[in-house]
């Protein structure tokens, strides 16, 4: 008989406890399959990343293990859910063996509806724990003829909750969420207050597709030089929040929150920079520092930058939709493997543009003299 295992959850998102959970129960149940069933979410207790990006985390996190059926159906986490669930799974797979894989969380809450034990009697459960959770519900099924196995694991340290409070500190969250999944949540902004939709209304069409692209180049730098790909997204859609107001409101608002500023960054192009940041703070209540020096420092850059302000920085320059300058392309070449070389060009590239125009250089002589000396 063929054996398949079951495995159903909000997956919001999915995190390494669910693939230890998926890998012990395929060696250890010996099953030819896992079908997961990402459950709809409860009309109450809002979702906190939608279905779509739910399936997709998924289907990341699972490429490349084999024996892995993600459902796109959507079923209601509910004993009448289950229910169909179970027999769409069932057709198709006749005779199958059913395991079906919870958490002493889920089994308890599942014992306590109405009626749920024909379902429950129909299939073999497969028992994970979690750090907290008691035997209390495993003894109860096992009562009541429910035939359960508990899997061979450690219980878990880890969850969604964990991994969606660490991402709303900024956090990849490296011990809860594979890379490829935390750059998804970057990249499409879960978690977060919803940064991009915001700057849509607060700048021009150009404007906004140069945003996107600098989020999504400084989310690929950060994985590539270790930086928190979480901070890049924030700080790539916020670094010209500034950028379209007014040049009156722009002074006003230097003027009211960094005053000092008005003295070193002496152009409007500039200023955008450091009013930039404090929009992002007093607006957007950012409050993450790192991310609010690679707003202020982005169009001049400065001594001593972090990788995120230098993945920012370089994002700036070489994202998608920028018009071609002569070192473009070689900038985008070392971005990928030194960023300080490539900020240190960027900003060569930026004075020889703006002598060029017949203006003098003043800004991010330091910055530049920094790098020199880094990049030797
Ligand atoms: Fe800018
Ligand atoms: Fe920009």
């Amino acid at each position: 008989m063929r054996r398949i295992g079951v495995f159903g959850g909000l997956f919001d998102p999915v995190h390494f406890g669910d693939l230890r959970v998926a890998r012990a129960a395929m060696e250890q149940l010996a099953l030819e399959e896992i079908v997961i069933v990402p459950f709809q979410a409860p009309a109450s207790g809002r979702a906190a990343a939608p279905r779509r990006d739910r399936l997709d985390m998924l289907t990341i996190a699972f490429s490349g293990v084999q024996g892995i059926a993600i459902i796109e159906n959507e079923y209601e986490q509910t004993l009448a859910g289950l229910t169909d669930a179970l027999r769409a799974v069932r057709m198709g797979r006749q005779d199958a063996d059913i395991f079906l894989l919870m958490g002493t969380d889920q089994l308890h809450s599942w014992l306590a509806q109405r009626n749920s034990l024909p379902v429950l009697r129909s299939v073999n459960v497969a028992l994970f724990y979690r750090r907290e959770s008691s035997d209390e519900a495993r003894l109860r099924a096992m009562a009541l003829n429910v035939r359960v196995s508990i899997l061979q694991m450690p219980a878990l340290t880890i969850s969604a909750h964990l991994a969606r409070a660490q991402i709303g500190l900024l956090s990849d969250a490296p011990e809860v969420l594979p890379q490829p999944v935390a750059e998804y949540i970057a990249l499409q902004g879960l978690y977060k207050p919803p940064y991009a939709a915001m700057m849509r209304s607060q700048m021009t069409q150009k404007r906004y597709v140069h945003t996107l692209g600098v989020k999504d180049t400084a989310v690929r730098l950060a994985r590539l030089h270790g930086a928190s790909m979480q901070q890049a997204a924030v700080a790539g859609l916020l670094h010209d929040c500034a950028k379209c107001l007014p040049i009156g409101k722009l002074n006003a608002l230097a003027r009211r929150y960094t005053p000092d500023s008005l003295k070193e960054f002496t152009t409007g192009a500039l200023l955008h920079g450091p009013v930039g940041a404090q929009l992002a703070r007093v607006k957007y209540k950012v409050k993450d520092p790192d991310v609010l020096n690679a707003i202020h420092w982005h169009t001049v850059g400065r001594a001593g930058m972090s990788v995120l302000e230098l993945c920012v920085y370089v994002a700036d320059a070489i994202e998608p939709s920028r018009k071609d300058y002569p070192q473009l392309s070689e900038i985008r070449t070392l971005a990928q493997t030194n960023i300080k070389a490539a900020t240190l060009k960027a900003m060569l590239a930026t004075r020889d543009y703006v002598l060029s125009t017949g203006q003098g250089y003043l800004a991010g002589a330091d910055a530049l003299g920094d790098l020199q000396q880094q990049v030797g």
